[in-house]
């Protein structure tokens, strides 16, 4: 199959997979138009009628004198410029001596390639030959003496379009970038739509809200060095009547973990303008003369079922094309982290007993959180200062790690590369490797300072304490933190005329760091995280394949916060553990059960001291240990459907189905109980086999896919107040987990 389809006669591009087309064309002043972005269409010699040409009004501008119909205010583009009749905000705004800004641009040529090109020094979707293509479309500015290059790549077996820009300066003299989106898209029927996007705060992360589209800009952003846990780098535009499972849905993502900027702005031609890229806020990029600067990528997605079809787009992707190997189909160990069971209060004793007791559990991985260095015993000291702390550990991470393996268990440790605390030897050693100019004053967050990764040398020393640890301890995982945001940015390595550059070039130091920590050592598993989920975004897991979710490990609280983290990404990245009750984020107390419910559905694990147990709890996490032991590749490899949404109703309901359709886990959650339940206690599947007929829980019941998509499956009965002879289950908090066999 061809997947690039070209008009040469018309300038038409036309990316097609059979499920979906995505259509743009020069326009006659040389920039690109935008035709069509959906389910896929036939090819046609001629789509230009698909550009609106009747609505120029008598106050639009006209780029030819001769052609009034001719107004970029209401052609739909796919790189707009300003300043040639569009008033809509512009994808690029250049700065050079001259005082141009970059509005020039006009198509010059096109080259095709199979699969897809890497980004230099950026995390990316990667594909193989036979797995997509790409084209590179080139424009040129001749004034400004710069080359633009539009990249997009159509993947063959899903339904997305990926872009990004490269913009090169073809001249001598400097150019500034003031912005550089990696991807704009006028989209028509803007009225018809409305926007998703995932926004909270620290544990309360990617709580699901929408919007309806009305004229104006609508905007998500990051100008706090991460992603952040306040606004993903996620959009969708969702038809008015689609659903979780109907109807069209365009899901943008940014695979960034950066300040950024996600933008629809609404004209009043019923065109939503979708625009995705780094934050231009506080960003200038002197690219001097053959230079060129490469933008992060997007990720676009186009389902015809609904939201559930977009996550699962998405989710498949991230599974097959973004997470690297050998994490992709490798078993993630269940761990035991010590940070809710000790804080800081720990030493070598202590954490072998919590160790021991765990791996009699059936547990895998035993992880040392926060306090294990330097002088460490509260927030307030020794980041930076990556060697045992003596008082805790005399003997050292070495023995301890030794201990942990005798037990059969692996070790990991936990890390916060990027940050340094002002009572560290670190700090007394290097002062000037923080951001923020020195003599001035400093904003705190956790009593800490950001290390200035915009830096090689800074960079280069972390990798070293980090790779010595890795070899000297039998490392198997890392968690990532990085527990506050950035301010007073500033670099003291960089020139005052290149300060717009820094948050970029730290974050670039940031990938780099990571980069060469996965590639020397690819069997460690990285855990990412940033306060809890400040930095849950496809940058991150193209280096760390998972990401703890949220600081917030109440089961209730998790069923919202993992709930909209998988309207993106797979529900196999996404660190969830039980905890001690009652919980530490908000003292409400539910039961072993239901906390290990919510907590399969992601990469499982404890966060509590197994000392402290019951025998009857302890008990029961050995059959959970084993059951998560059982269903994991399930979980990681399934595709999963949300049924009913915690953002709207007491009840919570989700699945996940393996690709042959013979097996399916089914999660079902009630957070307070009701009198007397109103509606029938069934609850209708997804994504089975009709033919199929599905064994319960290994039980002797028996249904057909087809009676548990259309009428439901019976919910276990629940206590009304008379009926205690035969309830099931009830009380506040009640939770069910289904394993259904084919
Ligand atoms: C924030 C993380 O999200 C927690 O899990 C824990 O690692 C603490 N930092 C340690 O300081």
């Amino acid at each position: 199959m061809n997947y690039i389809l070209i008009n040469e006669q018309t300038k038409e591009f036309h990316l097609t997979n059979g499920n979906i087309s995505y259509i743009f064309n020069v326009l006659k002043n040389g920039s690109l138009g935008q035709l069509y972005f959906g389910k896929a269409i036939k090819h046609r010699t001629d789509f230009s009628h698909f550009q609106r040409t009747d609505i120029p009004t008598a106050a639009s501008c006209h780029y030819f004198q001769d052609d009034p119909a001719f107004s970029l205010e209401t052609i739909r583009q796919e790189y707009p410029v300003y300043g040639k009749g569009d008033f809509r905000d512009a994808a690029i705004e250049l700065e050079t001596n001259e005082g141009r800004i970059g509005n020039g641009f006009i198509y010059k040529s096109y080259e095709i390639s199979q699969g897809k090109p890497n980004l230099k020094g950026l995390p990316a979707t990667y594909a193989k030959e036979n797995e997509a293509s790409s084209i590179t479309i080139t424009l040129i500015d001749e004034k400004v003496q710069a080359e633009l290059q539009l990249t997009y790549t159509i993947f063959h077996d899903f339904s997305v379009i990926t872009r990004s820009v490269a913009l090169r300066n073809s001249g001598s003299n400097p150019i500034y970038i003031k912005k550089l989106m990696s991807s704009s898209i006028d989209l028509p029927d803007a009225a018809d739509l409305r926007m998703i996007h995932l926004a909270g705060t620290w544990s309360r992360e990617r709580h699901l809200e929408k919007r309806d589209l009305v004229p104006g800009i609508h905007s998500v952003a990051s100008i706090r060095g991460a992603s952040s846990h306040h606004h993903n780098p996620f959009i969708a535009l969702m038809r008015k009547d689609a659903t979780e499972h109907d109807n069209e849905v365009y899901g943008f993502n940014f695979v960034y973990s950066s300040n950024f900027l996600g933008q629809v702005e609404v004209d009043h031609y019923d065109t939503a303008r979708v625009m995705m890229g780094i934050h231009p806020h506080q960003f200038k990029w002197q690219l001097e003369g053959e230079d060129s600067f490469q933008t992060p990528e997007v990720v676009m997605v186009y389902s015809e079922n609904g939201l559930n079809g977009m996550s699962q787009t998405f989710h498949n992707l991230y599974k097959n094309q973004l997470i690297r190997d050998p994490w992709k189909t490798e078993d993630r160990p269940i761990l035991i982290n010590n940070w809710e069971a000790t804080y800081f209060d720990f030493n070598e004793e202590k954490l072998v007993n919590i160790a021991k007791s765990a791996s009699e559990l059936g547990i895998e991985l035993f992880v040392l959180d926060d306090g294990w260095f330097g002088k460490r015993n509260d927030d307030t000291s020794s980041l930076g200062d990556w060697f045992e702390n003596e008082e805790k550990l005399p003997d050292g991470l070495t023995s301890l790690s030794e201990k942990i393996n005798k037990l059969g268990m692996e070790f990991g440790l936990w890390f916060e590369p990027e940050m340094v605390s002002p009572n560290s030897l670190l700090f007394e050693t290097h002062p000037d490797w923080i951001i923020g100019r020195p003599q001035e004053h400093l904003t705190f967050g956790r009593n800490q300072l950001v290390l200035d990764f915009s830096r090689e040398e800074v960079v280069e020393y972390l990798y070293e304490k980090m790779a010595t640890i890795i070899k000297r301890t039998n490392l198997s995982y890392i968690k990532w933190d990085m527990n506050r945001n950035i301010t007073d940015a500033f670099s003291n390595a960089l020139s005052y005329e290149k300060q717009g550059e820094f948050f970029h070039r730290y974050i670039l130091g940031v990938y780099t760091l990571y980069d060469k920590l996965t590639s020397e050592f690819p069997t460690v598993l990285f855990e990412s995280c940033a306060g809890g989920g400040g930095r849950f975004d496809p940058g991150m897991l193209y280096y760390a394949p998972q990401a703890w979710t949220s600081d917030d490990t109440d089961a209730v609280e998790r069923l919202k916060i993992q709930y909209g983290t998988s309207i993106v990404y797979p529900i196999y990245s996404m660190g969830s553990h039980v905890s001690a009750a009652p919980n530490h984020q908000t003292l409400r107390s539910t039961s072993i059960e239901t906390r290990a419910n919510t907590a399969y559905f992601g990469t499982f694990g404890y966060e509590l001291n197994p000392l402290e147990l019951s025998d009857e709890d302890r008990n029961v996490i050995k059959v959970q240990v084993e059951f998560y032991k059982t269903h994991r590749n399930l979980v990681r490899d399934g595709n999963f459907y949300r049924l009913q949404s915690p953002f709207e109703q007491n009840e919570t309901a989700w699945m996940i189905v393996s690709k042959d359709k013979k097996e399916a886990l089914v999660g079902y959650y009630k957070v307070l109980a009701t009198p007397t339940t109103k509606k029938h206690q069934v609850l209708t599947l997804k994504g089975l086999d009709e033919s199929i007929s599905y064994t319960i829980n290994g039980t002797e019941d028996i249904y057909y896919g087809d009676e548990l998509m259309y009428r439901g499956l019976p919910l276990s009965v629940e206590f009304n107040g008379a009926n205690g002879q035969h309830a099931e289950r009830g009380g506040d908090y009640q939770s069910i987990v289904y394993y259904l066999k084919g």
